[in-house]
């Protein structure tokens, strides 16, 4: 198999940790960096070891030895990042959450899949090895079925209106920021959710710094908690019809316990390399979406986001 030649697009704090993790694609090679300043994409690359930078992102999408790229921009951003990489012919790699609301949502899987080129929502807990195992083992019956699901991914980040995380223009907030994790876990071990509710706290800025979620999946319910005004323990817990399976930290799972018994998957690194040998390996069988994040999944999920966001008043511009 080819090596996929991998350009980065925004290098903010997601960027340095997946840094970290790439190496350990083997089918991955990273061939540039690009951010608005040239000065500070070249020390990164440097840094790093990777041969190209740029100043700007239309230099990042025109480059020809870049196949894929990884776009680690704001969420307000991701839209338009994602078509101009499209638009130049590259396979993309979007960062979580995918787009502001469905209709962006629509426009960039419209265009991925006119253009006939790989697209992805960087969701890289469902690509670690913990994960598909536990998905495995559940979906067998091996750990019984699925009665319940709670689960909480939360932090306290101090209020800072004109942050990525509270700014409504930046698609801040709980549920876009970090409540994304629980959700799509629930729906790709439980399907689609038939009733849902919602109750959030909102910062003085508009968006929710708090959200609690309760879904239903015919028998199965869920409960999941996602806050940036409060330190959480990210712990998931899967009651079955055979007994109770505790995932700590699932957002980055390297081990389960079902009765007694723990499973554990060693971390070479945290981990978000396998979403990247993923996406490298559907492209070398030239797919254009992957089976384990389908885009109409996405879709689904972006929709389910912004539904409960206007049941919370969270409104961004363009909504
Ligand atoms: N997978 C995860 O665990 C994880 C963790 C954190 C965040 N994320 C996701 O990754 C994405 C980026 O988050 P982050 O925490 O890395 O954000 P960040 O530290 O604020 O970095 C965002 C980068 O976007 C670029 N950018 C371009 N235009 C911008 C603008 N107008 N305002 C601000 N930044 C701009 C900047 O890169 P240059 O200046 O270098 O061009 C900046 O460094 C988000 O979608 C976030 O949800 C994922």
């Amino acid at each position: 198999m080819h090596q996929l030649r991998v350009g980065i697009m925004g290098l903010g704090s997601i960027f340095h940790r997946v840094m970290t993790d790439l190496p350990n694609a083997a089918h991955c090679k990273l061939t540039a960096l690009a951010a608005r300043d040239a000065a500070r994409a070249r020390t990164e690359a440097e840094k790093y070891g990777v041969p190209l930078s740029f100043g700007s992102y239309e230099e990042l999408v025109q480059c020809p030895e870049v196949d894929l790229v990884y776009i680690a921009t704001p969420h307000n951003l991701h839209h338009a990042h994602t078509l101009l990489a499209l638009g130049h012919k590259k396979h993309v790699l979007c960062e979580k959450a995918f787009a502001m609301n469905p209709r962006e949502t629509g426009e960039m899987i419209a265009c991925a899949r006119q253009e006939r080129l790989f697209l992805m929502e960087a969701m890289w807990t469902r690509f670690l090895p913990a994960m598909g195992r536990l998905k495995e083992m559940l979906d067998s019956g091996e750990l019984g079925e699925i009665r319940h699901i709670d689960a909480n991914f939360s932090y306290a980040y101090p209020y800072t209106p004109a942050s990525r995380v509270y700014d409504p223009a930046l698609g801040g907030g709980a549920l876009m920021d970090v409540g994304v994790y629980p959700l799509s876990v629930c729906c790709m071990l439980l399907g689609r959710p038939d009733r849902w509710q919602v109750s959030g706290v909102l910062a003085p800025s508009g968006v929710d710094r708090r959200v609690c979620m309760q879904l239903g999946f015919g028998e199965a319910t869920c409960q999941c908690m996602a806050g940036v005004d409060v330190e959480g323990d990210s712990r998931m817990r899967i009651f079955t019809t055979r007994g109770l399976v505790e995932v700590p930290d699932f957002w980055h799972a390297t081990s389960f316990i079902f009765a007694g018994k723990e499973f554990v998957f060693p971390p070479e690194t945290e981990g978000h390399h396998h979403q990247f040998e993923h996406a490298a390996a559907c492209i070398a069988r030239d797919e254009t979406e992957s089976p384990v994040m389908p885009l109409e999944e996405t879709a689904f999920l972006m929709n389910l986001i912004f539904q409960m966001r206007r049941k919370m008043g969270v409104i961004f511009p363009g909504d």
